[in-house]
């Protein structure tokens, strides 16, 4: 039994006596003690063991308070344990050397024995599981097919990945014959995290927002939905699609219990295009972190008053960002929760 389950009742539509809040890549480099680990060891070292991954997982439990554990790893793992090589490069980001260009490509690409590749993750989670103890739910997660084919064919980070796009629209074929793979490897990872003890995934489309609503429903929903359809009856899941508001509706018909939506649609908005059951997660502008705490009390307090105090959890719209001090994470985590005590008082 879970001392806390608000997220747990939260995504399963219940009304709880405070929102739940967790901040998106909470475990990572604003926590001085997670730049202590990375001086000492590469990034692949943190999340290839177990007792390192599960330690950063822990941190912003201990030291912000929040009511979920994510647990330390990557979306690029995938690719990795596809049989692509992942670099991560200090200050830059991921690189992929061998980026996929064609068909033949892809043919070399595996769809991975999980166990055998993603073993270390499974491990990660519980030993993690076990550590917590109980504390709060833990969310496991993975990359969408189209957020991982924008790494894998662009072969490092852009902001606009147009030449992920002109591979989709030039060679169709081959860009579905490789979101198939990854989405076949994708469910059999997330079953195994599953299995490994996890109480939620989180399928994060960070570059959703680049594609039409039509080429979102063909590259990026399409695969989506066969994940969601494939782990929703075993495990709580949600959908972050970021910029992908339009399609609000159709990424709640496929039966995720959770919604993240980003700061640049209102919580009323998406409320009507996503229906009056399933829960929204989001929507705090990650930037705003940064402003005074008075300030970023009473913004925070402004966008749960727009979500109405039900059917919500509090998140940032994207990952936070480097350069935000503890207490101001921490502030963020406290408003929440104290707003909470006011409305059941
Ligand atoms: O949420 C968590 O705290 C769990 C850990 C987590 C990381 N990456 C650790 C990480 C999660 C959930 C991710 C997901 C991820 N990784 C996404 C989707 C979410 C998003 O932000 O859009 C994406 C696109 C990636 C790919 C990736 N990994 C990039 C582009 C980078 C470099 C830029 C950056 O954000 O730092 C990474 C590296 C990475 N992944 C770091 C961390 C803590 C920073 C590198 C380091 O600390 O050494």
């Amino acid at each position: 039994m879970l001392q806390n389950d608000l997220l747990l009742r939260t995504l399963r539509g219940e009304t709880t006596e405070r929102t739940p809040v967790w901040m998106m890549r909470q475990a990572g480099r604003y926590l001085p003690d997670y730049m202590k680990l990375k001086e000492k060891y590469s990034f692949f070292e943190r999340c290839q063991t177990p007792e390192l991954a599960a330690e950063i997982t822990l941190q912003p439990v201990n030291q912000v308070g929040v009511d979920a554990a994510i647990i330390f790893s990557d979306i690029l793992v995938v690719p990795q344990a596809m049989g692509m090589e992942v670099q991560m490069i200090e200050g830059k980001g991921p690189l992929l050397p061998e980026p996929v260009k064609q068909f033949a490509d892809i043919n070399k690409l595996i769809v991975p024995d999980v166990e055998d590749k993603l073993g270390y993750v499974f491990d990660a989670l519980r030993l993690t599981k076990s550590e917590l103890n109980g504390r709060v739910p833990l969310i496991g997660f993975a990359g969408a097919p189209w957020t991982l084919l924008c790494y894998m064919v662009q072969g490092k980070g852009s902001k606009t990945f147009d030449e992920a796009k002109i591979f989709c629209y030039t060679q169709p074929e081959a860009a579905h014959h490789l979101l198939q793979k990854i989405t076949d490897t994708t469910i059999a990872y997330l079953k195994g995290q599953v299995k490994a003890g996890v109480d939620v995934i989180q399928i994060f489309d960070s570059w959703g927002g680049l594609l039409s609503p039509d080429d979102f429903e063909n590259i990026s929903l399409k695969y989506i939905r066969q994940i969601v359809q494939a782990l929703k009856d075993e495990v709580l899941t949600i959908i972050f699609a970021k910029g992908a508001w339009h399609s609000l509706q159709s990424m709640a018909a496929t039966g995720a219990h959770g919604l993240g939506i980003d700061w640049c649609i209102t919580p009323k908005l998406a409320r009507q295009m996503a229906g009056d059951t399933i829960t929204l997660q989001g929507n705090f502008d990650p930037a705003k972190l940064l402003t005074p705490i008075p300030e970023l009390k009473k913004e925070v307090r402004k966008m749960l008053s727009a979500f109405g105090g039900h059917h919500h959890i509090a998140n940032l719209g994207h990952g936070i960002l480097p350069n935000v001090p503890v207490d101001h994470a921490r502030a963020f985590v406290d408003t929440v929760k104290e707003y909470g005590g006011k409305l059941i008082s």
